[in-house]
């Protein structure tokens, strides 16, 4: 396998985009940067989205223009033209589109057909073209559906194509609902990589059943290096009823540091970061990696 891979941290986006606490804007610009000097230098910090919808995300500008300065590289969740402009204005270099391979799923989320996602999008990309933004895109529901369960591999592949057609530098292929196994990450993966480059995929696993390392494994196999994980294992979508969180973070960082594939983060102050927000969630977190080394830092300190 080769030396490294790139991990896109999403603990302030879709980490806290279905957490009751609203975390105030202060506290995710501070979440934001602990990450940053943990090694994230590519986070996704926020979404250009539906107040009403995702009340969690209120505040994406302010975060957005406060973190542009930093070393690193920041994506923000822009579902169309409206939210594009937004975005824009508060400095935004990287967007983020999203759709999904599943009719119910994108409406439920974005409230239109795949189709008209893809019609959404074209405007957006084409600005962003014109203003020099790098334009990202998810296909949700890529290894299962919360209303209509299987998803065929050919059918996450056709989206996906359409978003590369579009114009999208990468695409990343969410298990939503965090049911995929390995050998159907491989499926899927080896469906849709006919029609998109293996160099720009990503996977974005959410961690439901506890299958979401060794789908990353699998993904890996197949030769994908980007893997989108939020510190602390945070993370749901309020449309993908039943899911947890993304793939912990810090559980990435063990298996790759394992496998001697370099990530440059350090895992010391990544915990950190995580248990600061922890605090403020007011639970500890779901990582394994995290609950480990929190037990044996607390042993330490009772010796
Ligand atoms: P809509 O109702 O079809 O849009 O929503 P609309 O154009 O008819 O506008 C309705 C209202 O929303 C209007 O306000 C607009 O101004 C406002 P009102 O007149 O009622 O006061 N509006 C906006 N406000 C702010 N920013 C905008 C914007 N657009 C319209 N950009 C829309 C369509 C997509 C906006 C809505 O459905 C929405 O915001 N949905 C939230 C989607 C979302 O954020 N989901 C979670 C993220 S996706 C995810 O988690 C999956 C992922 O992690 C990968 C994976 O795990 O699979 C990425
Ligand atoms: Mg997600």
């Amino acid at each position: 396998m080769s030396e490294s891979v790139r991990i896109i941290e999403m603990g302030p986006r879709d980490g806290l985009q279905n957490e009751k606490t609203l975390v105030s804007v202060a506290d995710r610009i501070a979440f934001i940067r602990a990450l940053v000097d943990a090694g994230l230098t590519t986070v996704e910090v926020g979404a250009f989205v539906s107040p009403k919808a995702i009340p969690q995300m209120v505040g994406s500008d302010e975060v957005m223009r406060s973190v542009a300065s930093l070393p690193g590289e920041f994506h923000v969740l822009v579902p169309n033209v409206k939210g594009y402009e937004a975005a824009h204005a508060a400095g935004a270099k990287v967007i983020s589109v999203f759709t999904a391979a599943s009719e119910s799923f994108s409406r439920a989320n974005i409230n239109c057909s795949i189709g008209e996602s893809l019609e959404r999008f074209k405007p957006v990309i084409a600005h962003a073209k014109t203003d020099g933004i790098k334009v990202r895109g998810y296909v949700s529901c890529a290894l299962g559906c919360p209303y209509e369960g299987e998803i065929k591999p050919q059918a996450v592949a056709d989206v996906a194509k359409a978003l590369w057609d579009l114009g999208c530098y990468e695409v990343s292929l969410g298990d939503t609902i965090g049911v995929g196994t390995p050998l159907k990450a491989k499926q899927m993966l080896r469906a849709v990589c006919d029609d998109v480059p293996v160099t720009h995929l990503a996977m974005h696993f959410h961690d439901t059943y506890g299958q979401a390392l060794a789908n990353l494994y699998a993904g890996m196999e197949e030769g994908v290096r980007v893997i989108d994980a939020a510190a602390g294992g945070l993370g749901g979508c309020p449309y993908a009823p039943g899911a947890t969180g993304n793939v912990a973070t810090e559980d990435v960082v063990y298996m790759l540091d394992g496998m001697g594939i370099r990530t440059g983060v350090d895992m010391a102050k990544l915990l950190a970061a995580t248990n600061a927000m922890s605090r403020l969630l007011g639970r500890p977190p779901v990582s394994r990696v995290a609950a480990a080394l929190n037990a044996k830092a607390k042993r330490a300190s009772s010796e």
